[in-house]
């Protein structure tokens, strides 16, 4: 035990930005304790076992949420390797407390997790993928969103406290989001996946960080004649006026004072956002759509179901390109600016830390420092597993 203390002193002095005076040893011993007392010992054991990928992200600066799947849950994923339940288990994680209270019917709260490698988010520098939630409001139960099912918390109640950790049960793990292709086919958005190969359109798409306003099969079914007859050209153009290029537009952002009120399409028209008391509204010259179902997060972006094809077959390549320039080089803003619409979020890294189990530049280590402090903490939870 002296070995360790003299190496908790060492960390402290290397990891200065590291929470209040944190004994990693401790921490990690009293998170692991108090998961266990709350039978969540399937995560626990997931935890401890990789402590040395997953302690330092928990160990920023910040409150955090444990989105805890049940020890069934757990069990039932079978074998993962190591690398997918690292990332598994860092997308469970939240930047932020997220209070059960601010959850409600009919509308969404986007919050950042703490899983940003590359290998699984494509959402602009260091950006990390986000959690979307609801409540059912037959039942008062909140839920994960995610394409295809719903994940319910356990409890009904904010689960307990560790430190600056909350752990909040669900009944089910959660999958990382694949790109807009596959969870377009999750939605079950199958008009719209015919068009888009039809167009060669699905790997520009899936390679670009989008947001995707998706028609429904029957909206597309509505003008399928209007489409067929038109010009290959023109077939791209509509389907680009369903994608803003380069940003994420969250539902948080459509609604209250500072909600966004226009982007430009990836075929450069204008797409401008209301909402009153019935929903949130898209409209591209004489079409509006509403925002059906909100808030898909995809690896490359976010996808919103809509009622009606945005019927315009414009295409004005030049205020693409700019729209796509600006939003790239918001996204490259200086660490510390927010993500709208996403709690916890930051809007980019500056590099310095990265390469360290899934946190971003909220670390705020300097190169070199992160490097050491991880040998360090490999070498405390290597000692405690
Ligand atoms: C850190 O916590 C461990 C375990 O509780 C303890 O043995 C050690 O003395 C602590 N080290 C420091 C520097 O406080
Ligand atoms: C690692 O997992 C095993 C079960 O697979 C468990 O017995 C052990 O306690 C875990 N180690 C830690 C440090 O949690
Ligand atoms: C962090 O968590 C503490 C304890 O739960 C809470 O009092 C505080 O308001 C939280 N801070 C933020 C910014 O959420
Ligand atoms: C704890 O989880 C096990 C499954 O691993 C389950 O059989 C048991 O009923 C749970 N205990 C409590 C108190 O929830
Ligand atoms: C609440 O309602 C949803 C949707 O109707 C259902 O899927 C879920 O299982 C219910 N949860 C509880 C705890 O009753
Ligand atoms: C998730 O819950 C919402 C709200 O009850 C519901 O509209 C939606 O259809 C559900 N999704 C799935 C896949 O069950
Ligand atoms: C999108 O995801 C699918 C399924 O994982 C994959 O086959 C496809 O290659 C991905 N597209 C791109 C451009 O990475
Ligand atoms: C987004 O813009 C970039 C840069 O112009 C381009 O390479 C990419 O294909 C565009 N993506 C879409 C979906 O239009
Ligand atoms: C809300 O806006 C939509 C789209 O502009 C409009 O069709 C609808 O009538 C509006 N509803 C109310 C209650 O104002
Ligand atoms: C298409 O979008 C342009 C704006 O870029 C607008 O001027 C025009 O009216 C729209 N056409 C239709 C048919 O909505
Ligand atoms: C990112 O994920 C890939 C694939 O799971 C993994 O090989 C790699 O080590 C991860 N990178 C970091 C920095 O965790
Ligand atoms: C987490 O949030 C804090 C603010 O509470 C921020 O400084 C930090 O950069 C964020 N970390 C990540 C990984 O986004």
């Amino acid at each position: 035990m002296k070995f360790l203390s003299s190496l908790m002193v060492a960390i402290t002095a290397v990891a200065g930005a590291m929470a209040q005076d944190t004994n990693a040893t401790a921490f990690a011993n009293g998170l692991l304790s108090a998961l266990r007392a709350n039978n969540l010992t399937a995560l626990a054991d997931a935890v401890g076992n990789n402590s040395e990928a997953l302690l330092p992200a928990l160990l920023t600066p910040g409150n955090k949420t444990v989105l805890a799947p049940s020890n069934a849950a757990l069990q039932a994923l079978g074998e993962v390797p190591t690398d997918a339940l690292i990332a598994t288990i860092t997308y469970h994680v939240l930047n932020s407390t997220v209070d059960v209270a601010q959850i409600n019917s009919g509308a969404k709260v986007i919050a950042a997790s703490l899983l940003s490698n590359e290998s699984y988010v494509d959402l602009g520098t260091g950006r990390s993928q986000v959690l979307v939630f609801s409540k059912f409001s037959g039942n008062n139960t909140a839920y994960v969103q995610q394409a295809g099912r719903n994940v319910s918390f356990a409890l009904a109640a904010n689960g307990p406290n560790y430190e600056s950790i909350r752990v909040q049960p669900i009944e089910n793990v959660l999958s990382i989001p694949g790109n807009t292709s596959t969870v377009a086919g999750q939605l079950g958005a199958s008009q719209l996946a015919t068009l888009l190969q039809n167009a060669q359109l699905v790997s520009a798409l899936d390679s670009s960080t989008v947001t995707v306003f998706a028609p429904t099969n029957q909206a597309i079914a509505a003008v399928s004649s209007t489409i067929g007859a038109a010009s290959a050209q023109d077939q791209t153009n509509v389907l680009l006026n369903h994608v803003v290029n380069g940003t994420t537009v969250y539902s948080t952002q459509l609604a209250g004072d500072n909600a966004v009120k226009s982007a430009t399409s990836a075929s450069g028209n204008e797409l401008t956002f209301t909402a009153n008391s019935t929903g949130a509204y898209v409209t591209s010259g004489s079409v509006t759509a509403r925002i059906i179902q909100s808030d898909y997060a995809a690896s490359n972006g976010v996808i919103h179901v809509i009622d009606a094809v945005l019927l315009n077959t414009t295409s004005n390549p030049q205020a693409a390109g700019s729209a796509y320039s600006s939003a790239a080089s918001a996204a490259a803003s200086p660490t510390g600016s927010t993500v709208p619409g996403v709690s916890g979020g930051t809007g980019g890294s500056t590099g310095s830390g990265s390469g360290s189990g899934g946190e971003n530049g909220g670390m705020a280590l300097k190169a070199g420092g992160a490097t050491a402090v991880l040998s360090l903490l490999a070498s405390a939870f290597w000692l405690i597993a």
